[in-house]
């Protein structure tokens, strides 16, 4: 490793604070210096003992959607950096939050007609929570103050995101600061395949009749509980989730910012089921990985309950520094027209269903990987310690840690969660670069499994 190369990595785990990290592991195995991005791949800093390209297959924590450095998207920013950077967005307003809102009505599910901004997931998923707590109290209401959500969902890691995630890792530490919500537990269709769909449709029923009028909203992850492990569950189940609601005059919150632009090969995960939930949160896609943004949809019904004269006191009151922030709005619009116009999203769905044939003809034999699955493009599997029983690793062995660490060092940006190993590329990566990823993999789950078994 070059001089210059040591001193900024020494520099960056002697002061800088990663993102969900034990800092104590930085020191044996410290951050990777990254000097500049393409497509899919991400270029290591000179003299790094990393191979020189990287292919990204988690799009940066599943942002990147069309490749990183997409010279449509820079030109954007670019253009929009040189005419206005950001303003206030109270009171005031510009042409390119009006043409992205404008372009958002085209594509979110029919009814959704109003659109607040806010610039990460967790505010949007915190807003979402606030706006359906106070419509239903404007609405006269005010029984209908908890929420509902599934287990092993993830809503990001602000208190009131925690409150609705029910994942231990992030939540448990901080449960005296949580709200006291309601915990369906969800289908997992891996290890537990004979609950579906019989018992997991049971237990949300009993919830709700249980509950039901106690109940603002239920908030869920449609289709895919992404940071829970790439759980899937299919659109039935979403469906009759969102039949439970209506039924039950509770609001129905879809958090699709893992879902949103194409993850799923449709635009929305909501799309799958055909319904328009209540109150819609987006981001992560939404500007391609380019600038923080995000986005709470609602319905009519719910933003007129927020109309009323000044003292009144029903006005929805939020607000973040970069809402509407020109430039992730500049993004976000590249991004929507390189969707439309280039059919990406459709392509990306033939390719999934490619990748999946790939995954399945190359990893179900394997004795220690079970549940082989995809949707859109994302694939996933979990490596076990016996597939017949379907017993998993013991956690302190850090499998997954160790194979994330050995395709790193074959150039392989894979990441898993836990002993999931998933690929959630960008929409519009070739298939040449998926078949590299899947050697890769290959052989850093066979090499790790080798000292294990
Ligand atoms: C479904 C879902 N909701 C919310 C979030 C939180 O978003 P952010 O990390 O931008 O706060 C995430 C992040 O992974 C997510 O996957």
């Amino acid at each position: 490793m070059s001089d210059k190369l040591q001193d900024l990595i020494e520099f960056d785990v002697e002061h800088i604070w990663h993102p969900a990290a034990q800092m104590k592991d930085y020191e044996s195995f410290p951050p990777i210096c990254i000097e500049k991005a393409q497509g899919p791949y991400l270029y290591t800093t000179p003299g790094s003992k990393y191979p020189d390209k990287i292919l990204d297959i988690i799009s940066s924590w599943w942002c990147n959607l069309l490749g990183h450095c997409n010279s449509e998207i820079s030109d954007a920013i670019s253009n929009q950096a040189h005419k206005l950077e950001h303003v206030i967005f109270a009171n005031f307003t510009h042409e390119s939050v009006i043409e992205l809102t404008k372009e958002l009505l085209t594509i979110v599910p029919h009814g959704l007609t109003h659109f607040n901004y806010a610039d990460n997931g967790s505010s949007a998923v915190e807003m979402a929570l606030k706006i359906a707590f106070q419509y239903k109290h404007q609405i006269g209401e005010k029984k209908r103050t908890k929420f509902a959500c599934l287990s092993e969902g993830y809503h990001g890691e602000t208190i009131g995101a925690l409150s609705v995630g029910s994942m231990d890792l992030y939540n448990l530490m901080y449960k005296p600061m949580m709200m006291d919500n309601l915990h369906i537990e969800a289908p997992d269709l891996v290890f537990n395949p004979e609950d579906y769909p019989n018992k997991c449709l049971e237990r949300a029923k009993e919830v709700f009749d249980k509950h039901g009028d106690e109940l603002c909203a239920l908030i869920v992850e449609p289709l895919l509980q992404g940071a829970g492990g790439m759980r899937m569950y299919p659109p039935e189940y979403l469906k009759a989730l969102y039949d439970l609601c209506k039924e039950h005059n509770v609001l129905f919150i879809a958090d699709e910012i893992a879902t949103g632009f194409g993850r799923t090969g449709k635009w929305f995960a909501c799309d799958h089921a055909g319904i328009t939930p209540d109150i819609m949160c987006l981001s992560k896609a939404i500007t391609g990985g380019y600038m923080p943004m995000s986005v709470v949809c609602v319905t009519d019904a719910v933003y007129n309950a927020f109309l009323g004269e000044y003292g009144e006191h029903k006005a929805f009151v939020h607000s973040h520094t970069y809402a509407g922030n020109p430039l992730a709005c500049a993004c976000a619009l590249a991004v929507i027209k390189i969707l439309k116009r280039d059919h990406i999203i459709e392509k990306a769905q033939e390719m999934g269903k490619w990748l999946s044939y790939e995954f399945k003809s190359r990893f179900e034999n394997n004795d220690h990987i079970l549940g082989i699955r995809h949707l859109g493009l994302i694939n996933a599997l979990e490596i076990v310690k016996d597939k017949a029983t379907k017993e998993r690793f013991d956690p302190k062995l850090r499998l997954g840690y160790k194979i994330y660490q050995r395709a790193l060092e074959l150039g392989l940006l894979l990441r898993p969660i836990g002993d999931t190993l998933y690929f959630n590329p960008p929409l519009n990566i070739q298939k040449q670069d998926l078949q590299n990823a899947i050697e890769i993999m290959d052989r850093a789950v066979g090499e790790i499994l080798k000292e294990y078994c």
